[in-house]
C-alpha cells in the first residue's frame, strides 16, 4: 500500500470510529485500528545461534515482548548472522525453528506483530549491499567483535567483518522508532546510525536514522559458575529444557561450601540471585529465613530454586513442545511473517534504488 491509500484508509477508519454508524464492537475494533497505526515501532533482532537459555528469556526476550503493548514489533530470527560462525546447516534449520516456537509460546501475537525469519526478506541483504558501499572500511575494523574475535586469533571471516552492516540494514528497512538492545548491541545500532548518516550525506535523506535504547537496568543474569550466563561459557541454564534436565543443571550451581549446621546466607549468592529473580519478596524473605538459621543445605535451596523456575516455565514449555511439533503452522508463520515484513521493506528498497541511480 502506497502513503496515499494508507492516508485515506486511516482517514475511512477515522471518520467511521467517530460517526454514530459504528457502535459498539465495529466500533472499538476501528478505534483500535486507529491506535495500532498511530503506535511507534520497535525492532528487535536475535541471532538463530545456540539452544536459548534464561539470559536470552530474561535479557532479551521478555523485555522486547514487553514493549509489545506500547510499540508495533518487528521481531525476527537473525539466521543470515548466524552464518557467520554456524556452520551446520540442519542445526541452524532446527534453531530457527525453536526460536520460533519459543517467541509463539511466549505469546507474541503475530497478528498485531510482525515476526519474521532474516533470510525470507532478500531485501535484507539487496540493502546490506548498497550501505557498503558507503561504509568506511575504518569503521568496521573499530567493532568490538571484530577485534575480540582478532585477539583471540580467530579465523576471521568477511561476513563476520562486515556483520555490522547487515545489521544496519535489518534496522534501516523498517524506519523503526527504537531499537532495544542490551548494551553488547550498542557499538552496532550507533554504527548502523554513521552508515546511515554516511548514505544520507550522498544521497539525500533517505534513511531514517535510528535510536537505540539501551536497557541499562537489564541485569545479567549469572549461569551455574557466577559468571555472566553465556553459550560460549558452557555455563547456561537451557529455557525450556526437560523438567529432569533443568534440576540437574539447578543442582549443579555454585555455592560456598559451607556445612549443612551452618548458618547461610541467601542475598548476595547465586541461589539469592536466581531465586531473586522469579521469586515474590515475600517467598525470599522466607527462604533467607530459613537458610540463615543453620540446618539447611545448599541442596535444599537449589531443590526450592527449581521448583520456583519451573512453575514459571511449565506452561511455556507445553505450549513450546505442542508448537515445536507442529512444523506446518511454524512455517505457515514464517510466510505471514516475511510477507508482512516484505511489505514494509520493499518501499525502502525501492527509495534506496531510485536514490543511487537504479531507475
Ligand atoms: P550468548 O552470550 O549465550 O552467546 P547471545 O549473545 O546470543 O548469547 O545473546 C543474545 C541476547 O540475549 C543478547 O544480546 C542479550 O541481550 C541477551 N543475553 C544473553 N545472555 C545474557 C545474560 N547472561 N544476561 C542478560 N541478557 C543476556
Ligand atoms: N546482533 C544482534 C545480537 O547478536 C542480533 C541482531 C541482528 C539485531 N540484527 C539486529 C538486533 C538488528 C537488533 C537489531 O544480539
Amino acid at each position: 500500500m502506497d502513503a496515499l491509500h494508507f492516508f485515506i484508509l486511516t482517514q475511512k477508519y477515522f471518520r467511521f470510529a467517530l460517526t454514530r454508524r459504528y457502535v459498539g464492537d465495529k466500533r472499538d475494533r476501528a478505534l483500535g485500528i486507529i491506535m495500532t497505526i498511530h503506535k511507534k515501532r520497535s525492532l528487535t533482532g536475535l541471532r538463530a545461534t545456540g539452544n536459548l537459555h534464561l539470559g536470552n528469556y530474561l535479557g532479551a526476550m521478555k523485555p522486547a515482548l514487553d514493549l509489545s503493548q506500547t510499540f508495533n514489533c518487528v521481531y525476527f530470527i537473525a539466521d543470515l548472522h548466524a552464518l557467520t560462525s554456524n556452520r551446520a546447516p540442519d542445526l541452524l534449520t532446527k534453531q530457527t525453528l525453536d526460536h520460533l516456537a519459543t517467541w509463539l509460546a511466549l505469546g507474541l501475537d503475530t497478528d498485531q506483530h510482525i515476526l519474521f525469519r532474516q533470510s525470507d526478506v532478500p531485501e535484507h541483504t539487496e540493502l546490506m549491499w548498497f550501505l557498503s558501499c558507503v561504509t568506511n572500511m575504518g569503521l568496521l575494523e573499530k567493532s568490538h567483535a571484530f577485534k575480540d574475535a582478532i585477539a583471540q586469533g580467530a579465523d576471521v571471516n568477511h561476513g563476520l567483518f562486515a556483520y555490522p552492516v547487515l545489521m544496519a540494514a535489518d534496522i534501516l528497512l523498517y524506519n523503526p522508532d527504537v531499537v532495544p538492545v542490551g548494551k553488547d548491541q550498542k557499538q552496532h545500532v550507533e554504527m548502523a546510525r554513521d552508515i546511515a548518516g554516511a548514505f544520507n550525506a550522498i544521497y539525500g535523506e533517505v534513511l531514517k536514522l535510528p535510536e537505540p535504547v539501551i536497557q541499562e537496568e537489564v541485569m545479567i543474569i549469572p549461569g551455574l559458575d557466577g559468571r555472566k550466563m553465556s553459550k560460549s561459557y558452557g555455563n547456561e541454564i537451557p529455557f525450556l529444557c526437560e523438567e529432569k534436565e533443568l534440576r540437574k543443571k539447578l543442582m549443579s550451581l555454585k555455592t560456598d561450601s559451607s556445612g549443612l549446621e551452618e548458618p547461610k546466607a541467601l542475598r548476595g549468592s547465586l541461589v539469592g540471585d536466581l531465586f531473586a529473580l522469579f521469586g515474590k519478596p515475600s517467598q525470599f524473605a522466607d527462604l533467607e529465613a530459613r537458610l540463615s538459621k543453620g540446618g539447611m543445605g545448599w541442596g535444599h535451596a537449589k531443590e526450592e530454586l527449581f521448583h520456583l523456575i519451573n512453575e514459571h516455565v511449565r506452561d511455556i514449555r507445553a505450549r513450546y513442545v505442542e508448537l515445536r511439533a507442529n512444523e506446518g503452522l511454524l512455517r505457515a508463520t514464517l510466510s505471514k511473517g516475511a510477507e508482512k515484513a516484505r511489505a514494509i521493506a520493499r518501499p525502502t528498497i525501492d527509495r534506496v534504488r531510485h536514490a543511487v541511480g537504479l531507475r
